[in-house]
């Protein structure tokens, strides 16, 4: 079993960084999305506080590396090389599913070399929520925060992935009570992410009221789990079919962000298809406290730890940028910039009964409008 999960992931990584396993046609909804340019911002870009706190946790810039990978030689350095980056720049990240060493002791640390090297910066565990129907529960959470002294523990949902892939656990009944039983005796933040297909409002408010403290939409415009099956599942008949027909199924991230941010009062980081500064920006003026990359650090990490801190110095910089050019001097200020949301991720939005013309009107007072 613990060989067929570590076979499984080294598939994942494989197939992330050789084949095209990104969205096909559906978008991350972030083309919709237009920050209003100022003229006159009134700051000074070098003076832009980039700094905020989430989860009692202080992060120099909002931005984390998202879940990808352990149990394998080559997770450990991506890991290792991740960890580097987001301690010398303090940010944060996910590991990947801890499974394979909760069921082999021996794979621990392909997961611990992120605290290892990064004793500073916040890291999160994860465990897949479907596990909790069969056979885990607190014990095994506790043992992956533990494996790596966790500051967080994300718990995955990837109805998507079980549904396409040959071996996948397609019986998720009890999944959010077992959340709720998870958040109720866990003394870290429990934060419930999707894995590339979206969480909508509905789900946001039931995990809400079964005590999670965060959630992570992980939604449709980048990584597809389907299109990893996909090319996972090619010489096997209807597993290759269902790939290809679920590719770009979910919710696209900008509509995922808007829904989940607009019915709950937790933390929400957005995630999906994120992939340059400027979607990070716009993120946080939809409401994300925190945005998640994965794909792209992924290409990165597999070249070490200074190319990978290129690539978030980049988005930093770029996250900077866009803040002097809508006059934002802090984080928080992101959150009360204008924006304008336009085209599909409009219409389904107002469709779906949210408010989007709320957040192009903001600072309509100091217009004297
Ligand atoms: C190679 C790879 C492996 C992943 N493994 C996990 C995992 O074990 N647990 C998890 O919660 N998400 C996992 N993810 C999903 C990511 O955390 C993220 O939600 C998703 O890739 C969307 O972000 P992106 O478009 O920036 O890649 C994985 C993603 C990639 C690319």
């Amino acid at each position: 079993m613990a060989e067929e999960t570590r076979k499984r992931k080294a598939d994942h990584i494989r197939i992330c960084l050789d084949q095209k396993a990104q969205a096909k046609e559906a978008t991350s909804g972030f083309e919709d999305v237009h920050l209003v340019h100022r003229a006159l911002p009134e700051v000074d870009r070098k003076s832009i506080d980039l700094s905020t706190k989430v989860f009692g946790h202080k992060f120099a810039a909002p931005i984390l590396v998202g879940a990808m990978t352990g149990g394998t030689p080559e997770a450990t350095e991506i890991n290792a090389a991740i960890a580097e980056a987001v301690e010398t720049l303090g940010l944060g990240m996910g590991v990947g599913s801890q499974r394979a060493a909760i069921e082999d002791k021996k794979l621990e640390a392909t997961f611990a070399v992120a605290r290892k090297k990064a004793p500073n910066a916040f890291i999160i565990a994860n465990i897949g929520g479907v596990q909790l129907v069969h056979g885990y529960g607190v014990r095994e959470i506790k043992r992956a925060i533990d494996m790596i002294d966790a500051d967080a523990v994300a718990i995955h949902l990837n109805a998507l992935q079980e549904a396409v892939q040959p071996e996948g656990q397609t019986n998720f009944k009890g999944v959010l009570a077992k959340i709720a039983e998870v958040a109720r005796v866990l003394d870290k933040p429990v934060i419930v992410k999707e894995t590339g297909a979206g969480i909508s409002a509905e789900n946001a408010r039931e995990l809400e009221a079964a005590g999670v403290e965060g959630i992570d939409v992980a939604a449709v415009g980048g990584t597809s789990f389907a299109a990893v099956e996909y090319y996972r599942a090619k010489e096997n008949g209807t597993q290759r079919f269902l790939g290809e027909a679920f590719w770009d199924w979910g919710i696209p991230s900008a509509v995922s962000l808007v829904e989940v941010s607009q019915t709950v009062k937790l933390p929400v980081i957005a995630s999906g298809g994120l992939r340059g500064g400027c979607d990070v920006a716009e993120a946080l003026a939809l409401g994300a406290c925190l945005a998640s990359v994965s794909h792209p650090v992924l290409q990165t990490a597999v070249r070490g730890a200074k190319e990978t801190e290129k690539l978030l110095s980049c988005l930093i910089a770029e996250l900077r940028n866009a803040m002097f050019l809508v006059g934002a001097q802090t984080i928080y200020d992101l959150a009360e910039v204008p924006v304008v949301i336009t085209g599909k991720t409009a219409e389904w939005l107002r469709t779906r009964g949210f408010n989007v013309e709320g957040y192009a009107r903001r600072g309509a007072r100091q217009r004297g409008h």
